[in-house]
């Protein structure tokens, strides 16, 4: 008999080892390398068509790669069928049978899998109550909103038992609000469960509020790999950057030696570079726009700051916060500062100088 539904289900990691997959001539995926850890409820994030979808199915089993392996709980599932693999997949359009009601819905799976009746129900039950959906039995989908049909596909992906569970965009049909609730309950059957989970999005709100971990990606390939505030504090490229929060990037070059070293902005701005910085080849400088404020009058001072001069180009109100966009030699930059009532406002077309502190300066390779 198969172990019942419950926390003690031992999680299991799943690594992706050297993988390679092109659609004839399309390489989609390239030389992709992952260790997801047990337990892990863990993202691909990243725009669209950049390969995601791609790579849970290599996981699933119904793609298969050029080159590499993929193993869960370091037994190698590369040659194996999706049925033998141990791993339950909702799709993103939930594919409910819209004729069966929930309860046949989530029982089917498993009756195509040969299980007997009473474990069929105990387990339909089971899934059905950990999604809180027990009281709608006996609906069909028509009759449920978008939430609760996300809810019946998951009930009947855990029914399956699966060792990974695996999430292709499962919000992306709710409203907005209904998608903030529905994470936080995914998340939350994710940790009673201790299952390990992949969940795929292009939303980087919704991979940093609920996930442990995220692999960013672009273009097959992937960027980085962390927990959702190291990737924001220490972004390893200009893509990650960008991606994840809004990140403002400064071009130019590195002027001076050694000793002296500083950076000259595009447009003529000069930013000194302390001497203990270690730049990349062809360096970048990125900062956030809530990492920045506007000096006092009499302007910067201090070795912890640094200034520059800048114009205000315009102001947008956002209620806790005013964005000004800043131009810093030709760079049209955001600069966030919160608001209270009695704020200072500054205007169009006035002058300032921004202070920045070094420490929240990131130099990325151009
Ligand atoms: N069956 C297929 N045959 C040929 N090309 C495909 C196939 N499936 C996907 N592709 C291509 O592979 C690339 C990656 O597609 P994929 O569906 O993995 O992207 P994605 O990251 O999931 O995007 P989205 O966020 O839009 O769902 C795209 O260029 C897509 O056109
Ligand atoms: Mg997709």
């Amino acid at each position: 008999m198969n172990a019942p539904l419950s926390l003690t289900t031992p999680a299991v990691s799943v690594d992706i080892a050297g993988v390679n997959l092109s659609y004839g001539s399309n390489h989609v995926l390239k030389d992709v390398n992952l260790a997801i850890e047990p337990g892990e409820f863990f993202a691909f994030l990243g725009p669209s068509g950049c390969g995601k979808t791609t790579l849970l199915r290599l996981i699933a089993g119904f793609n298969q790669a050029d080159t590499g392996h993929v193993r869960i709980g370091g037994r190698d599932i590369t040659d194996l069928p999706p049925w033998k693999r141990d791993v339950g997949m909702v799709f993103q359009s939930y594919a409910l049978w819209p004729h069966m009601t929930v309860r046949r819905n989530v029982a089917f799976g498993l009756e195509e899998r040969g299980v007997k009746r009473a474990e069929v129900e105990r387990r339909v039950e089971t899934a059905l109550g950990l999604v809180g959906l027990g009281h709608l039995a006996d609906r069909r989908p028509s009759q449920l909103s978008g939430g609760q049909q996300q809810r019946v596909a998951v009930a009947r992906t855990v029914a399956i038992e699966p060792k990974v569970l695996l999430l292709d965009e499962p919000l992306s049909n709710l409203d907005a609000k209904m998608r903030v609730q529905v994470r936080r309950e995914l998340r939350d059957l994710q940790q009673r469960l201790g299952l390990t989970t992949i969940f795929v999005t292009h939303d980087q709100e919704e991979a940093n509020t609920i996930c442990d971990r995220i692999a960013v990606m672009n273009d097959g390939i992937v960027q980085q790999v962390g927990t959702p505030m190291e990737l924001y504090e220490r972004p390893a490229n200009l893509f990650v950057a960008g991606f994840l929060g809004t990140a403002n990037i400064l071009k130019g070059r590195v002027v001076g030696s050694d000793g002296a070293r500083a950076f000259e902005v595009e447009g003529g701005v000069t930013v000194p570079i302390a001497e203990t910085t270690e730049l990349p080849e062809n360096p970048t400088l990125v900062f956030r726009p809530q990492h920045a404020t506007f000096a006092a009058a009499g302007g910067v001072a201090g070795e912890d700051a640094l200034g520059l001069p800048c114009t205000i180009t315009h102001r947008e109100f956002l209620g806790a916060s005013i964005r000004y966009g800043v131009r810093i030699g030709s760079t049209e930059v955001a600069v966030d500062m919160p608001f209270q009532s009695g704020s200072e406002l500054r205007e169009s077309g006035s002058q300032a100088t921004l202070k920045l502190s070094p420490r929240s300066l990131r130099w990325l390779p151009a």
